[in-house]
């Protein structure tokens, strides 16, 4: 499991939602019920989409729709600066498991820094912190380390000596959505009424990825392209002069990513712990999310002068860099139950996090 959404009974809110909306916006509800059934959510951000499409020819790329729905700059279900994650958000992630995880990557970054021998200027550069949590509990475990926070809209280092950290942030880049029609690579659309439209591909950046993918050109296919995770990478291998890059998010090998198994793709969205497929309910009060496909970020991470040092699970990769932690917590509360001893089985047992999250420490300049 990803997002774990085992926490919290199932809650059916659209009418609730569609009658608080015929109080306060009877206009607006007139045109939310010409939209296709089930569209809800946000008023003010499904009106503000709604109006884009309008103005962009009646269609807008899938990636806009999800950037717009999750970073819209007052109504996007992350910049609204609500509590997303943890039990009184819609999902939890492994740093709202507890502070373990913080622990055990204090211990990395600590590593981290003695292998390039401790210079003044190392700094971990954590990128999509949310609401700083990782932050307060690395630096609980560590105070000495120097730790910066990015966030959406944060302006970034133009040089960084250290780590460039990430959890779950790739998974939150607005992807394509594509689909084989007849043999070829189409791309999907959202029009005025929330339907989804096929149409060319909108960038020839994806007919160049497209090309030479391990995909059978199955009729139906439809997967997730996510050029701003190779962006992103682009732009931070440039301003990293020396050090790690240490990216932690679910997501495949590229085999398994465009395997037939996934020919759904893989895109999901988390509301009050629930899980559904459907990207046009709850608009602005939902996660939207698709799996990370890493062996793009590690090839493409290769001609940016990033050596892959290490790709495993997180299962692996935690009890190796977190032995000793989880050894002594796994020792102190033999038989009893415990909310430490609870955390260690959510982060590395395979049926939970520790499969589905994968982990690449790429290095740069060492
Ligand atoms: C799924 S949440 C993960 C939060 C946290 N890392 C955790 O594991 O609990 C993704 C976070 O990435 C942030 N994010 C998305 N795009 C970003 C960007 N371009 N720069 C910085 N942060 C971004 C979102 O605002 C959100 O807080």
């Amino acid at each position: 499991m990803a997002r774990t959404d085992q926490f919290a009974p199932k809650l059916e809110r659209n009418y609730q939602i569609r009658l608080r909306l015929q109080a306060q916006f009877p206009l607006l509800l007139r045109r939310l019920l010409d939209y296709r059934s089930g569209v809800d959510g946000n008023p003010a951000l499904i009106e503000e989409i709604h109006t884009e499409i309008k103005r962009s020819g009646r269609r807008i790329t899938f990636t806009r729709f999800m950037e717009l729905a999750l970073y819209h700059s007052q109504h996007g279900y992350y910049t609204a600066r609500r509590q997303r994650i943890g039990k009184a958000g819609d999902y939890f992630t492994s740093v709202s498991v507890g502070p373990l995880f913080g622990r055990i990557l204090a211990c990395q970054f600590q590593r981290f820094r003695t292998e390039l021998r401790n210079p003044p200027e190392f700094e971990v550069v954590e990128f999509g912190g949310h609401r700083g949590q990782l932050w307060d509990d690395v630096l609980a475990a560590a105070p000495d380390l120097n730790y910066r926070v990015i966030e959406v809209g944060n302006l970034l280092p133009e040089k960084i000596a250290g780590c460039v950290f990430s959890n779950e942030f790739l998974d939150a880049l607005p992807v394509h959505r594509v689909r084989v029609v007849q043999g070829r690579w189409q791309e999907v659309y959202v029009t005025e009424d929330f339907a989804e439209a096929l149409g060319p591909l909108s960038t020839p950046r994806l007919a160049d990825y497209l090309r030479d993918l391990p995909v059978h050109l199955m009729e139906g296919y439809t997967t997730e392209i996510n050029l701003r995770a190779l962006d992103w990478l682009e732009d931070i291998a440039q301003r990293l002069q020396r050090g790690f890059v240490l990216t932690i998010d679910y997501g495949y090998e590229r085999e398994d990513y465009f395997s037939p198994q996934h020919r759904e793709g893989t895109l999901l969205c988390y509301h009050r712990h629930t899980r559904n497929d459907n990207p046009y309910q709850h608009i602005g009060e939902q996660d939207i999310t698709a799996h990370v496909e890493f062996t793009s970020l590690i090839e493409c991470g290769k001609k940016l002068g990033l050596e892959p040092v290490l790709f495993t699970d997180q299962s692996h990769y935690l009890l190796q860099v977190g032995e000793s932690e989880i050894s002594e917590i796994v020792a102190r509360t033999a038989g009893q139950p415990s909310k430490e001893r609870q955390s260690v089985h959510q982060l590395i047992h395979p049926e939970l996090m520790g499969r589905t999250f994968k982990v690449l420490v790429q290095k740069k300049g060492i």
